[in-house]
């Protein structure tokens, strides 16, 4: 075949040729590799690698994820690379009955100061896959990517390169395009894949989202194209114009473009419509030839959605409303009693296995004693008053990707002999006092760090993913540390001082049962490269009760540096003081949170440890939100009426800009924004000196923001 001159191909031409080149490279290096039986010569091959690298370097921002010339084996030798998502890649809120739809369309119409019955909204099947955003820069196609934790995703590229319904090229569109849409597998091709599967004695997959998502992430991208992978396009992440005005009018342009959208989208006029629409998807749901397990609403004039914004993971302006979920009855084997990072003693399920939703389940939360008890701990009945007994039937279902749960209980099945369960009231691993503080549903072990099932706990906490995210050091791997009487973990600073102990110990690391030298090594790699760390990700994984990923968070972003925010934790150890007062005002911190923080700071054995833990740290100052606005930062009142937006609106909108907000003045008050009406807190800012501006002042300060 005459070949074209590399500097004479087109832009597509160009495209199309490391396509192919990657498909021939990567056959041939697998035939070799792996399969031992080489399909072409050493010296075709090799001409076929050059000419790749000639047009890659032609063509730089054409060169693929899977491109042959970063390959040197048959598959990367480790997982998939990392991709940070230019727009973060979010899931939506639920709801399960009709009047959480009707409660979120008046959410929305009162968030937005409109009557509700002016708004649209788009009503859509929920496909029950795994979610893809693709890239496409100029029209071609360059990185798919995963959700992963919605702010970083693993690279699947080569794989999504593989799926039909995903166009490589889309013509006529922005510079830059993120499609986001499900990936899935049809019934039929999950039956015969699995059928497949059990012919080479493989392991079956549980349902066709395992399978869609065991497809699609194989690190042998040839693996994936044997699969047959579809993908439904329902969103967008970042895009250099907008597609349209409303969200109806972006999903027809998105299947103009050719990705494929689903006909059962409609546009309806309210909450009303919404259900009926519902009403319509659920009946057709057994007859769909995929999985979906609900509906998504969304808010469809795209002005809106974007003063809607989002919440912490969720947007405003859209929600799903979920199918009920499968119940199935089982037998109760037996209650075991498992303790988690904060002491609490969890009771769970031990089940005859059972399939509920395509998934085989054999544990359940029985959430707590209350729970088993059938009272709860204001005397109110829960499932009419039936406690729960070992040896009983019960009824299990799974919400989503939650846990599963029991539900209900059957008294007639039940055995005369079966005596009512008694919650246990020391501590089954440390054998200390657990208690029950008023007013709260749990026993807690106060054991604290003695617990070895607490230490264990936090520890795993602490390496977690949105912790510290330490490769090859898991749950299984903390067990094993803890265990280990030379280089043991007891706490976080052991972690961070295994390589010194394992260099000066005898009992090396690399001689270990499941270890060797390189893997040793690439821990202690591992563990050196997070020692830099973010001040609000530390507070978070230091694993003390009340304080999520948000609430540490928000701390962070208020006190910046760590040295600040020690100082604040010893000056608020008495409540009347003025650190007591600052944390408090903290918008979105209460006094339990803020009464969590300064007791853990206030103990001596905890605060130590951490001090340990720090002194092995870099902590990096947490960064402003949004520092380019002349907000970011600042605290703001807002008083009086407003006209031109909801309360709601300005406060979510101030905080987008890194602004804090607080419902009352005081001396830290950067800017009172006052309208109408205002009364006592515009004349204490008067007082206090405080610049104060009206709501269409406030306005053209973040206009264009
Ligand atoms: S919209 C910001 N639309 O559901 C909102 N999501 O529970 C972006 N999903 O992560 C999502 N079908 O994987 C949207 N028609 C649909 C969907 C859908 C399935 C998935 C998606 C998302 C998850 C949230």
């Amino acid at each position: 075949m005459a070949e074209k001159d590399v500097n004479m191909l087109s832009l597509e031409e160009a495209a199309a040729e490391l396509a192919l080149l990657a498909q021939v490279l990567g056959a041939a290096n697998l035939a070799y590799h792996q399969d031992d039986a080489p399909e072409i010569s050493d010296s075709e091959y090799d001409r076929l690698k050059r000419r790749n690298a000639a047009i890659e370097a032609q063509y730089p921002s054409l060169k693929r994820a899977d491109s042959p010339s970063e390959q040197v084996g048959a598959a990367p030798a480790e997982g998939f690379s990392k991709v940070i998502h230019a727009q973060r890649m979010l899931s939506l809120g639920n709801a399960f009955e009709d009047s959480e739809v009707e409660e979120f369309a008046q959410r929305v119409a009162k968030f937005l100061g409109v009557q509700d019955a002016g708004l649209s909204f788009t009503a859509e099947p929920k496909i029950d896959g795994l979610s893809l955003s693709l890239r496409y820069e100029n029209g071609i196609l360059v990185q798919a990517a995963t959700r992963g934790d919605g702010e970083t995703g693993e690279n699947v590229t080569a794989n999504a390169r593989m799926i039909d319904s995903i166009p490589q090229q889309l013509q006529a569109v922005p510079e830059l395009l993120e499609v986001r849409g499900e990936v899935y597998m049809s019934h039929a091709d999950f039956e015969n894949l699995n059928s497949e599967q059990a012919e080479k004695g493989a392991k079956p997959f549980a349902n066709p989202r395992n399978a869609a998502a065991g497809s699609l992430r194989q690190l042998d991208a040839n693996i994936t194209k044997t699969r047959p992978l579809e993908f439904f396009a329902y969103a967008w992440g970042a895009v250099s114009e907008p597609l349209a005005e409303t969200q109806m009018g972006a999903i027809e342009r998105l299947g103009a473009l050719g990705f494929v959208t689903n006909p059962l989208t409609k546009l309806c006029a309210g909450a009303e419509e919404m259900i009926a629409q519902y009403r319509v998807i659920e009946a057709k749901r057994a007859t769909l030839p995929y999985d979906i397990d609900g509906v998504v609403y969304k808010v469809n004039a795209l002005d809106l959605q974007e003063r809607l914004g989002f919440r912490a993971t969720t947007p405003r302006w859209a929600i799903a409303h979920k199918f009920p979920a499968e119940l199935v009855w089982t037998r109760l084997e037996a209650i075991d009693i498992q303790v988690g990072r904060t002491g609490a003693l969890s009771p769970v399920a031990r089940l005859t296995p059972v399939t509920v939703g395509g998934v085989v389940v054999s544990n359940a939360t029985l959430h707590n004693e209350d729970y088993i008890l059938g009272r709860d701990n204001k005397g109110e009945e829960i499932r009419g008053g039936k406690d729960i007994r070992i040896g009983d039937w019960v009824q299990v279902y799974r919400a989503g990707d939650v846990i599963p749960k029991v539900a209900d209980v059957d008294l007639s099945k039940r055995d005369e002999s079966a005596a009512p369960y008694v919650f246990p009231t020391v501590c089954p691993e440390c054998g200390s006092a657990a208690v029950r503080e008023e007013g709260d549903a749990v026993r807690r072990c106060t054991g604290g760090l003695i617990c070895p099932a607490q230490a264990v706990e936090k520890l795993k906490h602490f390496v977690s993913r949105k912790a510290f995210d330490i490769d090859g050091l898991g749950a299984k791997q903390i067990e094993m540390f803890y265990a280990d009487e030379v280089l043991s973990i007891r706490e976080p600073a052991d972690i961070f001082t295994l390589a010194k102990r394992d260099a000066g110990e005898l009992g090396k690391l690399k001689n270990r049962e499941g270890w060797g030298s390189r893997s040793a090594e690439k821990l202690f790699e591992a563990i050196e490269s997070k020692r830099e760390i973010g001040f609000g990700r530390l507070l978070f994984a230091l694993g003390i009760r009340h304080i999520g990923e948000q609430v540490a968070k928000l701390v962070a972003a208020h006190y910046v540096s760590w040295g600040r925010f020690r100082e604040a934790m010893d000056a608020a150890q008495g409540e009347r003081s003025e650190a007591w007062q600052e944390l408090l005002n903290i918008d979105g911190i209460g006094e339990v949170v803020a009464r969590a923080l300064v007791t853990a700071f206030g103990q001596t054995h905890e605060r130590e440890g951490i001090e340990r833990l720090v002194s092995e740290l870099i902590v990096v100052d947490a960064a402003q939100a949004a520092s380019d606005s002349p907000v970011a930062g600042k605290t703001l009142v807002f008083t009086g009426t407003l006209e031109k937006m909801t309360r709601a609106e300005a406060k979510a909108r101030a905080e987008a800009l890194g602004a804090k907000v607080s419902g009352s003045v005081s001396a830290k008050t950067d800017l009172l924004i006052a309208g109408p009406g205002a009364g006592s807190k515009a004349k204490k800012a008067a007082d206090l000196g405080i610049e104060t501006i009206d709501e269409d002042g406030w306005i053209s300060l973040v206009a264009g923001l």
